[in-house]
């Protein structure tokens, strides 16, 4: 019995070095000398099992963890899950945690402390960090112990103060190796597909309006293929006013991106028209309303009434990501010019509420803050006459804009698309340039009703229906 409680008692000291790594020096050499510096979670499950120590542990979490979540509260033996985490190691101002599948990630400590997931930290109602960083958390902080307890990694500050990460918690923020490994996270790691006409003829997002109702995968389907392709096609949905407004509940957060043309807009032909599309004459291929400084994301367009006659009121397409793929394999200079001078965009008029004079300046091509292509702004009739440029620099950009609109308007870049009544056309107006045919407004009626929304709202819709799924 005696003997059984010392080595319980060593098993105990060792296991307390091997375990706890603290700042103090002689603690790490310890860690060190009996495992390499690291900390695993083998040694301290057999420890659990073989000495009772859970209780001390659970006594230890309760300082931590709410009431609400304590009753439900059990420590688990390790299961080598994917999350699983194999070992901790304190390096000079990062903890290094290594997963049992090979991830490894070093986390800074001024990171872990800034973002202790306790309740005088941060506000578990609201999400949101509560305590003051530069305020509260000193840069060069260093643990006092870091500890991994039931594949969760416990750190324990000079002052006491205990921060708890689930091992999902921490692989969830792996950071990324390299800068070349950075991804744009908005995009959900989905790849852009460019297009031309033959390859959207032969796969043209497409879902059925109705299963929108009864499928969370059609929604996510729509959002994926917004992302991906920049278009999807909704078809036979209602041949009614107003449709679109269901579609803001369905793919966004219930409204629409409001603008001076109002939320739903008519797009038939119309007495006093402020906008060429109240017309019926043919628009050219266009991106709309660059003339904001956030124009439009995303546009909905839903077809009520369409006009007669095979080749009027057809809607035409064109994949401007994948024309700028082109135009800089062609003539680099051209390119060159066309992110750099600024065009300006107008429009002026007279609406219900009164007269309206928006304009902004943008090169043709932007990018953003990740450098991708973020917006191809071509649209002859609100571009202005009025260029901020040096001559020479203003006739480069002509011959440029000339060779563009070359590629622009071959007909093997164009998809066209005569869309039947209760149709819905989404795409991303800042990458597909959209157009159409005219029609005879004396003989037939083209009835569309359109909308815009932003990717913020859309993207929240998709992160809300893909966690409903796991
Ligand atoms: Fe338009
Ligand atoms: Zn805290």
């Amino acid at each position: 019995m005696f003997a059984a409680k010392n080595l319980c008692r060593f098993l105990n000291q060792s296991i307390r070095n091997l375990s706890s790594v603290s700042n103090n020096s002689a603690s790490i050499s310890q860690a060190k000398f009996f495992n390499k510096g690291f900390i695993s979670s083998n040694i301290l499950e057999r420890y659990n099992f073989d000495c009772g120590a859970s209780s001390r542990f659970q006594h230890d979490f309760s300082t931590y963890i709410s009431n609400k979540n304590q009753k439900n509260r059990i420590i688990k033996t390790r299961n080598y899950s994917k999350q699983g985490i194999e070992n901790l190691f304190n390096k000079e101002r990062v903890l290094q945690v290594n997963w049992d599948d090979k991830n490894t990630c070093d986390y800074p400590y001024v990171f872990l402390r800034e973002n202790c997931q306790c309740s005088q930290c941060f506000h578990s109602d609201v999400k949101t960090r509560i305590i003051d960083t530069v305020d509260e958390v000193d840069i060069n902080i260093q643990p006092k112990h870091s500890e991994l307890i039931d594949n969760k990694v416990k750190i324990t500050w000079p002052d006491n103060h205990v921060s708890l990460f689930e091992s999902k918690w921490l692989k969830d923020r792996i950071f990324p190796k390299t800068n070349q490994n950075i991804l744009r996270q908005n995009t959900f790691n989905l790849s852009k597909v460019k297009w031309d006409k033959a390859m959207i003829a032969k796969q043209l997002p497409t879902v059925l309006y109705k299963e929108l109702f009864s499928d969370d995968d059609a929604k996510i389907k729509v959002i994926e293929s917004l992302i991906t392709h920049g278009i999807c096609l909704i078809k036979d949905g209602a041949k009614q006013s107003g449709l679109l407004y269901e579609m803001a509940k369905l793919i966004s957060m219930g409204y629409i991106k409001k603008t001076h043309y109002g939320d739903i807009f008519t797009v038939k032909n119309k007495a006093n028209p402020n906008n060429l599309a109240y017309t019926s004459r043919s628009l050219p291929l266009h991106s709309d309303l660059g003339f904001l400084s956030y124009s439009p994301e995303l546009q909905f367009l839903h077809c009520i009434e369409q006009s007669d006659g095979e080749n009027s009121g057809v809607n035409l397409f064109m994949d401007g990501f994948n024309a700028i793929d082109k135009f800089k394999k062609e003539n680099r200079k051209g390119y060159d010019v066309l992110t750099e001078v600024k065009f300006q965009y107008f429009d002026v008029g007279t609406d219900d509420f009164g007269e309206f004079h928006m304009a902004l300046e943008r090169p043709v091509i932007g990018f953003d803050s990740f450098g991708e292509y973020e917006h191809f702004m071509i649209n002859n009739v609100i571009r202005d006459s009025y260029i901020n440029a040096p001559t020479e620099k203003i006739l480069e950009a002509y011959e440029a804009y000339y060779a563009i609109c070359k590629i622009i308007r071959a007909e093997e870049n164009i998809l066209k698309l005569k869309l039947n009544p209760g149709d819905i056309i989404a795409f991303n107006n800042k990458r597909v340039l959209h157009g159409r045919t005219s029609y005879d407004a004396t003989k037939t009626t083209r009835w569309l009703e359109g909308c815009y929304f932003d990717w913020d709202e859309v993207h929240s819709k998709y992160r809300v229906l893909k966690a409903k799924k796991k």
